[in-house]
C-alpha cells in the first residue's frame, strides 16, 4: 500500500510515492518515469551500509546499470569541492544524457546530488530517495538544490526538480529519536502555516508519530501535499513560497551562532517557530491561545522552544547574513492564527524591543 502526491508543474511535474517498503520499488518507479541505463547512486557510507545493497540489487533487477558514489557524512561536506568530486566520478563513468542520478540519503545528500544533477551536462534527470524524516517531508520536494559556501549555507544552488520522489517510511526505523523529533518540527510547521485541521491532528497523534506508529504515513503525505501546493503556486520563491521559511530566519541564525554543532536544523527551527509565535502575539497579530498552542505542541514533541543566551547583536548579524534582507528591513513570516501566516517587515529596533523585553 502506498500513497501518491503529485507536484503539478507542467512538463516538470513529478510524483511522490510514500509507503512502507518503497525502496524495493525504486527500479520500477524509475522505469515508469522513463529512465533507463546508467544510474549514479549518490549516498554516504552510513546510508549505503543500511540500504545501499538492497537498492543496487533492485536497480539491477529493473535493468539499470547502477554505480555508487559515496561522499563523507555530514553538513560540512555539502561543498563545491565535494560536488566537484561527484562530477569527477560522473565523467569517469561516462554518464551521458539519458543517464540519471539517484540521491539516497538525508537532506545533505539530496541537496548536493540534486545540485550535481542540475549542473552536470546542464542537467541530468534525478530521483530523490530521502531517508531522514526531515528530507522526506521537506528537502526532497520542491527542487531547491544547493551546496554551502564558507560564508553561508546554501549560497550556491539551483532550482531543479527531480523526476520522482520515493519515500520509504520503513527506513525511519533506523533513525535516532532525536532525528525523528527534528523532522517533526517541519511537520508541525506545515500545520501552523497552512492547515489548522492538520495541526489539531498532530496535537492528537504526536506521541504515536514519534514511535513511528499510526499517523506517520498520513503526516508525511499531508506535509508533502502542503509543500507541493506551495511550490506549485510559487516555484522560485517570488512570493508565497517564503511562508515555508516560518521559524527559519531565527532558526538559521541560531544554527549559525552555535556553529551548527549544538542543534539539529529541526531543533533550531523549533526554537525559531516559538520565537516567531511570541513576536506575532506581542505585535497583536495573533491571540495568546494560538501562540500558546503552537509552543505547547513543539514542546510536547520533545523539541526546544527557548533560544540560547546569545547577545542580540550577534544574533542580528547572523540574521542579516541569512539571505532574506530587503532594504535593511527583514521579512518575517509571522502567525495570524493556527493555519494562517502573514509576512511582515521588521527593522533592527523593532526586533530588539520584541525579543528582549
Ligand atoms: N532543499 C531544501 O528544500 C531543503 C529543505 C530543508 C533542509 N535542507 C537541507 O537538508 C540538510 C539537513 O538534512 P537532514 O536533517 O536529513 O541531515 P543529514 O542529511 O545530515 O542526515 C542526518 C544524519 O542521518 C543519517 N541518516 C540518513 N538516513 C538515515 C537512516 N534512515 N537511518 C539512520 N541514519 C540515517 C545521515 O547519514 C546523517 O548522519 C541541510 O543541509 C539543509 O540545508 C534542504
Ligand atoms: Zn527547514
Amino acid at each position: 500500500m502506498y500513497e501518491q502526491v503529485n507536484v503539478n508543474l507542467g512538463e516538470r511535474s513529478y510524483p511522490i510515492f510514500i509507503g512502507a517498503g518503497e525502496l524495493n520499488t525504486i527500479g520500477d518507479r524509475m522505469n515508469n518515469v522513463g529512465l533507463t541505463g546508467k544510474v549514479a547512486v549518490v549516498t554516504n557510507p552510513l546510508v549505503y551500509r543500511l540500504f545501499g545493497r538492497e537498492v543496487i540489487k533492485n536497480l539491477e533487477m529493473a535493468g539499470f546499470r547502477p554505480f555508487v558514489i559515496k561522499i563523507p557524512d555530514g553538513e560540512e561536506y555539502k561543498t563545491l569541492n565535494v560536488a566537484s568530486s561527484i562530477y569527477d566520478k560522473l565523467v569517469e563513468h561516462r554518464l551521458e544524457r539519458g543517464s540519471s542520478i539517484l540521491a539516497l540519503g538525508g537532506g545533505v545528500i539530496g541537496d548536493i546530488a540534486g545540485f550535481a544533477a542540475a549542473t552536470y551536462l546542464r542537467g541530468l534527470p534525478y530521483i530523490q530517495a530521502p531517508t531522514t524524516l526531515l528530507a522526506q517531508v521537506d528537502s526532497s520536494v520542491g527542487g531547491k538544490t544547493a551546496v554551502n559556501h564558507p560564508k553561508g549555507k546554501n549560497l550556491i544552488g539551483a532550482f531543479y526538480q527531480p523526476k520522482a520522489v520515493i519515500i520509504d517510511i520503513d527506513v525511519l526505523k533506523k533513525l535516532d529519536l532525536r532525528d525523528i523529533k527534528a523532522g517533526m518540527a517541519e511537520i508541525i510547521k506545515y500545520g501552523i502555516i497552512r492547515d489548522a485541521d492538520f495541526f489539531s491532528y498532530l496535537e492528537d497523534k504526536w506521541e504515536e508519530m514519534l514511535r513511528l506508529g499510526d499517523g506517520i504515513l498520513y503526516a508525511i503525505k499531508r506535509s508533502c501535499e502542503i509543500k507541493a501546493e506551495v511550490v506549485v503556486a510559487d516555484e522560485r520563491e517570488e512570493g508565497l513560497r517564503s511562508i515555508l521559511n516560518f521559524g527559519h530566519t531565527f532558526g538559521h541564525a541560531i544554527e549559525s551562532v552555535t556553529e551548527y554543532k549544538r542543534y539539529r536544523h529541526g531543533e533550531a527551527v523549533a526554537i525559531g517557530m516559538a520565537l516567531a509565535g511570541e513576536i506575532s502575539y506581542r505585535l497583536g497579530l495573533c491571540n495568546e491561545t494560538a501562540y500558546k498552542r503552537a509552543k505547547r505542541l513543539i514542546s510536547k514533541a520533545g523539541l526546544p522552544t527557548e533560544a540560547p543566551t546569545v547577545p542580540f547583536d550577534k544574533m542580528f548579524m547572523a540574521m542579516e547574513l541569512d539571505k532574506k534582507i530587503l532594504d535593511r528591513k527583514m521579512r518575517f513570516v509571522l502567525m495570524k492564527d493556527i493555519g494562517k501566516v502573514v509576512i511582515k517587515e521588521l527593522g533592527k529596533g523593532d526586533l530588539q524591543s520584541l525579543v528582549s523585553t
